[in-house]
């Protein structure tokens, strides 16, 4: 019988692709900085049984349209907003992502980017590089306090769960919004579920970390960050399209907030001289919030175990529809 043909579409860890090898014909975008050139995936897509995807790969209907083969979608990636889930699942396409194994390593980077905006980390470290420490002076980069504030987290799933027991070792009162209420975060951590306006009106650091979907879509626009207290801090760990960028400029810059983390953009990657970065209080990130060695081998692995799961007629791991 013919082995499937399996397409990945960035270099990833060689040896989460072994099995794979096993099971079918694996071919590889070669490059792991520079993503694949839509007209080759569409390309590769039509003869693809199985597609091992990136979030920065756009899988919408016109490419499952073509893709006749297509039994299986494998994101490395916990966010799936890059697959047209509706369209996949019409054309009978199981569609996978990498839950669990990146929640803790993204809370990690999601509280270190807070307490990084918070305590001006990036500041001092640029400060310093650059030689303009001459002296030790009482309110020098002086931040603002983390501990014993109040966290509003928007999307209390896994990562806003295990966001939340972070700041619960720093004192923090946890509030939160999601589509429904988690007993297991309010019983375990505390947490107290509010309104978006309550939130916003209450919280001394907004965590955004819902996936995007049509109704998150630009949740944060001018109305949202007026809501916010002027000294509270917006940090964004999700997606970028869940905030409009131009009013968070407008709100930094009328200082509606006082400083926002940012691990992601509407247009990622952003260039170097777009107007959130001129801002000495905003910390800005390249989207890393997974990205430790050991989470990433996980992940890539575990895009690996799903499209062999689909493929032999098992119940994959994690799928989204
Ligand atoms: C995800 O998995 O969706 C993150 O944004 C990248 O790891």
């Amino acid at each position: 019988m013919e082995k499937p043909f399996i397409y990945v579409t960035r270099k990833v860890p060689e040896e989460a692709l072994l099995p794979l090898m096993e099971i079918g014909e694996v071919e590889m975008w070669p490059h792991e900085m520079e993503p694949i050139p839509r007209e080759i995936l569409i390309e590769k897509a039509k003869t693809a049984t199985a597609l091992y995807t990136m979030l920065s790969d756009k899988i919408d209907e016109k490419l499952l349209d073509q893709s006749p083969n297509l039994k299986v979608v494998s994101n490395m990636a916990v966010g799936f907003d890059n697959i047209n889930i509706q369209a996949a699942t019409e054309k009978g396409v199981v569609v996978c992502n990498t839950p669990d194994v990146l929640t803790d390593t993204t809370a990690d980077l999601t509280f270190g980017l807070l307490m990084a905006t918070a305590r001006r980390i990036v500041e001092g470290a640029e400060y310093i590089k650059a030689g303009n420490w001459k002296n030790w002076a009482p309110m020098l980069l002086a931040g603002t306090d983390i501990h014993h504030k109040t966290l509003g987290i928007i999307g209390m799933g896994r990562i806003g769960a295990a966001v939340a027991k972070r700041a619960k070792g720093f004192d923090m009162e946890i509030l939160y919004h999601n589509r429904t209420h988690n007993s297991d975060a309010e019983k375990e951590l505390g947490a107290t579920y509010v309104s978006f306006q309550h939130l916003l009106e209450r919280s001394d650091f907004v965590v955004c970390l819902a996936p995007l979907t049509e109704k998150t879509k630009e949740m944060f626009d001018i109305e949202a960050f007026k809501q916010m207290k002027n000294s509270s801090i917006f940090i964004n760990a999700s997606r970028g399209g869940l905030v409009n960028e131009d009013d968070l400029i407008i709100a930094l810059s009328s200082k509606e907030i006082a400083a926002a983390g940012l691990d992601v953009f509407r247009e990622e990657p952003i260039s170097n001289d777009h107007p959130l970065l001129g801002f000495s209080n905003v910390v800005a990130l390249p989207h890393i919030g997974s990205a430790s060695v050991e989470t990433r081998q996980e992940m890539a692995k575990l895009a690996s175990r799903n499209i062999i799961d689909v493929l032999s007629g098992k119940k994959p791991e994690a799928t989204v529809n």
